[in-house]
């Protein structure tokens, strides 16, 4: 009986994606402009100082060592007196892919890290399928302070920190980003469409293609839903490979 909408449905879904594929491949062929338009007013950045190597990457390696400098003692916002710890975010600071969760929890606060705690084990074995080491990615967070009781961000929270997480990933300028969960995805996409509804495909944040997908926290009470992640994996997986 559903042969007729079948078809239908289907032609639907291709149109739906033709159109995100043209939206993504028009908004890749811009330039990654959040300091201009942060600073309208603001001259180029001086020319680093020429290295003795071109392999030699000092110069990004401390754009990103910068914004970890600005952030300080950060009191931005009223987490800053409420956290053991800062969770700036770890990893390769070239990464072609990275990873953006939500907010530290108790395991990050204690330790300064991202993603350490259970659903951080299993982001780990995620990245580990992907066939990467969690060295070769980056890993962060929309909040770099633990909310209490893991509640979720407020907007003043995220309004202070934003700023700070779009310059990360202007230092490490990926190729691809991955948002777990729903709350990173709609503080990334500007979007309150369901997460049920963003992921498995790709969207673009700032220029840069974007899967939203579960977030790790998700499946450890959804097991049910590991093979939607899979397959989104999967999808940035292929994504690395062909180059986009
Ligand atoms: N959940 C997150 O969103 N981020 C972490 O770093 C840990 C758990
Ligand atoms: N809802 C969320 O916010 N995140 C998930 O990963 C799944 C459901």
């Amino acid at each position: 009986m559903g042969a007729e909408a079948e078809p239908r449905e289907e032609l639907l879904e291709l149109v739906r994606s033709l159109t995100e594929r043209l939206r993504v491949d028009g908004e890749l062929g811009k330039p990654l402009s959040y300091l201009s338009r942060e600073n309208p007013g603001a001259a180029a950045p001086p020319a680093p100082e020429p290295t003795l190597s071109a392999e030699t990457s000092a110069g990004d390696l401390s754009a990103l060592d910068a914004v970890r400098a600005e952030l300080g003692d950060c009191r931005r916002c009223s987490l800053g007196s409420l956290r053991h710890r800062l969770v700036f975010g770890e990893g390769n600071p070239h990464a072609e892919l990275v990873f953006v969760g939500e907010a530290p929890g108790a395991d990050e606060d204690a330790q300064g890290r991202p993603f350490v705690g259970r659903a951080g084990q299993l982001l780990t074995r995620i990245i580990a399928a992907m066939g990467l080491k969690r060295e070769e990615v980056y890993i962060c967070n929309i909040l770099k302070c633990r909310p209490p009781g893991n509640r979720n961000p407020q907007p003043e929270e995220i309004a202070a920190c934003e700023p700070f997480l779009i310059r990360q990933i202007e230092a490490i300028r990926p190729r691809v980003l991955c948002a777990l969960g729903g709350f990173a995805a709609h503080t990334l996409l500007k979007s309150e469409a369901p997460i049920t509804v963003l992921r498995g495909r790709f969207l673009a944040y700032q220029g840069i293609p974007l899967m939203p997908t579960y977030h790790p926290a998700y499946l450890l009470r959804n097991s049910g839903a590991k093979k939607q992640v899979w397959e989104d994996v999967q999808m940035i997986m292929k994504a690395l490979l062909e180059g986009t």
